[in-house]
């Protein structure tokens, strides 16, 4: 395997194993969540730049699932079809799209980092909700409320839909977002879920509601449509009782026979207490590496940022692609140069073949 052979999931086949990472823009207008010239422009320059998959950012499935007020989001048929030009450039480059769809479960409602980050408590702000009213501790934090079992269906719902609204403006791949202290990490996690109904205590009972959102999601779309999620490998609280690498193996056992298709192996985010590692290359590569034991096709992220990391990733079986992140907003033609530096064909846009002669 090598990072130019192309990459066959269900029904979709990229043409390389690079992914461009999830990464929020924080570019709608505030508050409504509507895809702009730049989501187009941005992604659109990612497909242009050779990738194999380009994924979009956090999509938030509702409203109050944003973490700032200038999220994308996909909680209507508006909102998706501002997302229909986006698939469709992205295909006309030959490249593969995808949406990652999110909630943010009780990191939500902060500033945009551009504007100082941490809660937003103005009109443009609102209460979030999680698997307890504990809110995320931040200083001074927001009230958080606690999601009851409508609450629960009513999110759930909300990545159906969000599935479906997606598949129909053409978007090839999904992912669920289950990273990052975001709701689902959370209810995952001992450290955040501390709930004594089904949905909280055992790693059955944490684990459900995601195994429901990827049981059903699946149900909702095309069996030729690949479904990924992303997860944090682990907490990073090795002195405390929290998610591990071992949970996320087993996670993963439990979630292709449901019909989730790869996982997205990143990590931490869950609160701030976190004892992040040193982060040189490639450092959460041996997470992915864990995960794949379950059998699972994995994806790798993590400060891949050179073309031969992300070859050396995929040629020694390591994961299955590539996802490269913040290399991918220092240069848009990450594969085309990767492409160039390591002796494969570039698919290179005929616009640009003069520039790569
Ligand atoms: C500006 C920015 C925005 C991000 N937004 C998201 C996001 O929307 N969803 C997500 O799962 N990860 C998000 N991440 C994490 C990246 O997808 C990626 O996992 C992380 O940056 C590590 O990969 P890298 O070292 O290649 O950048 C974001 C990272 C950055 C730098």
């Amino acid at each position: 395997m090598h990072l130019f052979e192309p990459f066959e999931c269900r029904d979709v086949t990229a043409r390389n194993r690079v992914m461009v990472s999830p990464m929020c823009q924080y570019s709608c207008e505030e508050m409504d969540g509507l895809a702009t010239d730049w989501h187009l422009v941005h992604l659109g320059s990612r497909a242009t730049g050779g990738a194999g998959i380009v994924m979009t950012e956090a999509t938030a499935v509702t409203p109050r699932g944003r973490i700032s007020p200038q999220d994308l989001g996909i909680w209507s048929d508006e909102h998706a079809e501002a997302l229909r030009p986006i698939t469709e450039y992205i295909e006309s480059q030959g490249a593969t799209s995808a949406i990652q769809l999110a909630h943010a479960g009780r990191k939500a409602s902060t500033y945009r980092p551009a504007d100082g980050r941490g809660p937003r408590r103005d009109e443009a702000g609102w209460t979030p909700v999680g698997p307890t009213s504990e809110p995320w501790p931040a200083d001074e934090p927001l009230e958080t409320e606690r999601l009851d079992i409508e609450g629960i269906e009513r999110v759930i719902d909300a990545f159906v839909t969000a599935a479906r609204r997606a598949v129909d403006v053409g978007f090839d791949i999904l992912e669920i977002h289950a990273a990052h202290g975001y709701l689902l990490h959370e209810f995952l996690s001992p450290v955040t879920n501390t709930r004594e109904d089904d949905y909280g205590g055992s790693f059955e009972n944490r684990t459900r509601l995601l195994r429901e959102i990827v049981r059903e999601v699946r149900e909702e779309i095309p069996e030729g449509t690949p479904l990924f999620v992303r997860i944090s490998a682990t907490d990073w609280l090795p002195d405390r009782k929290s998610w591990t690498v071992e949970d996320s193996a087993r996670l993963a056992g439990d979630l292709e026979p449901l019909g989730a298709d790869l996982i997205d192996v990143s990590a931490g985010g869950n609160h701030p207490d976190q004892q992040v590692p040193e982060p040189g290359p490639h450092y959460q590569v041996p997470y992915a590496e864990r995960v794949a034991e379950s059998g699972v096709p994995v994806g790798a992220v993590g400060k891949i940022t050179t073309p031969e990391g992300a070859e050396e990733v995929v040629r020694n079986g390591r994961a299955d692609l590539a996802i490269v992140g913040r290399e991918h907003l220092r240069d848009p033609y990450f594969t085309l140069h990767a492409a160039k530096e390591l002796g494969y064909e570039a698919p290179v846009p005929r616009q640009y073949t003069r520039g790569f002669d």
